[in-house]
């Protein structure tokens, strides 16, 4: 692109920007999320009220791989994603000139299926002249939070998906710490190759929940501490553990019930994030706890951190499931506070695979 039409794209931008803030009217934020395998798009005002939040799953297609494959979700992605954000705009009511800007997450997740929402929302605010905000994908899950409910800060949220396990501290809006995160696995990614190695279908994390339930937390397995002052995570180890029992139990002709395992497992996984958190809510005095990831839909998890907080009497808020996975109101309500910053990105604005939560979310 020219220089000339980049810089008249800026100054539509800047005054956008500048007539809504003079009007001070409620900010529409349109978001989008492309970073895995949900398209997504949404409507929020302020940053906390939801207006329209369509998701369009790709599992099903996913299932048949046991496992997200990159190439058919950019694809699943570009059939998808126009039509995501008109139903979005048309279920909130909104024409597209009725935005005050488009959220977009930037990384991090697949760079494939990035590329397609960076697009998508890049072409928005070059034709409609109106802001153009990238979002970490982390920063998004945690902004959850806030269309249930006001943050209070400090804060420690505890970050648990398919691609991430974090601890993450905030002192105020816009600004994450990274206090301890996963060596190797992701919880979400422990829980769907243990639910493999049981030969239950994938997504595995809500299956191992459900058997986990119907069983009893006897096989003995080991629990991830790592240094006694450390926050990071480790699963690969009780994954191997996982697997190991089930190959010995074989070796010697014995039966495990499968039940008891996903119990033993889940126990294992939430005892330590449980433990971790709480401590970690302790040491900075956290004012709030919160929940987020698709891992947060565990319902042993809800229920011991729950438990727990009651008893320690910290405030906890964990978003309902619908918002817990990958959502573009999440999205939204993430740009909202750099919208209020000004921070907003330039139409050079790229899919950033491996995006670090700390790094500036304007680029
Ligand atoms: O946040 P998310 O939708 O996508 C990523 O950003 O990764 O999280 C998906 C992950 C999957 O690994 C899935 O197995 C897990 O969340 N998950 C669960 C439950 N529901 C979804 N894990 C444990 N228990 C659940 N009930
Ligand atoms: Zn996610």
């Amino acid at each position: 692109m020219s220089r000339q039409k980049e810089s008249r794209y800026q100054q539509r931008v800047q005054a956008a920007y500048r007539s809504q803030l003079t009007a001070g009217r409620p900010v529409t934020i349109l978001g989008v999320e492309t970073s895995c395998d949900e398209t997504s798009a949404a409507v929020v005002v302020d940053g906390t009220t939801v207006l329209s939040n369509i998701i369009a799953s790709q599992a099903d297609i996913h299932k048949r791989f046991g496992g997200v494959v990159p190439e058919v979700a950019s694809r699943r992605h570009v059939e998808n994603i126009t039509m995501t954000i008109e139903e979005a705009l048309q279920e909130a009511g909104k024409r597209l000139d009725e935005i005050d800007a488009i959220a977009v997450t930037y990384g991090p997740g697949l760079v494939g299926a990035l590329l397609v929402g960076v697009a998508a929302a890049k072409a928005i605010s070059f034709a409609r002249g109106i802001p153009l905000i990238g979002v970490h994908h982390i920063a998004g899950h945690i902004y959850a939070n806030r269309l249930v409910t006001e943050m209070q800060f400090p804060l420690i949220a505890l970050v648990v998906s398919g691609g991430h396990t974090e601890l993450v501290l905030m002192k105020e809006h816009g600004h994450y710490e990274i206090l301890g995160e996963t060596r190797d696995d992701a919880a979400g990614e422990a829980y769907d190759k243990v639910a493999r190695s049981l030969d239950l279908p994938y997504p595995g994390g809500p299956h191992i929940d459900r058997l986990a339930h119907e069983g009893e937390a006897n096989v003995p397995l080991p629990r991830a501490w790592l240094e006694p002052d450390s926050y990071d995570f480790s699963f690969s180890g009780l994954k191997s553990a996982v697997l190991n029992t089930l190959h010995n139990a074989a070796q010697r002709g014995e039966t495990i019930v499968p039940a008891n395992l996903a119990a033993s497992f889940q126990a294992s996984v939430v005892e330590v994030l449980v433990e971790k958190t709480i401590r970690a809510a302790r040491e900075y005095d956290a004012k709030q706890i919160l929940l987020a990831g698709g891992v947060a839909a565990n319902r042993g998890l809800r229920t011991a951190l729950t438990t727990r907080c009651e008893a320690e009497g910290l405030s906890l808020v964990i978003p309902p499931l619908s918002l817990c996975t990958d959502n573009a109101a999440m999205i939204a309500a993430a740009g909202y506070v750099s919208y209020t910053k000004g921070e907003f990105a330039d139409l050079d604005l790229n899919g950033v695979p491996g995006l670090d939560l700390t790094a500036s979310c304007a680029e």
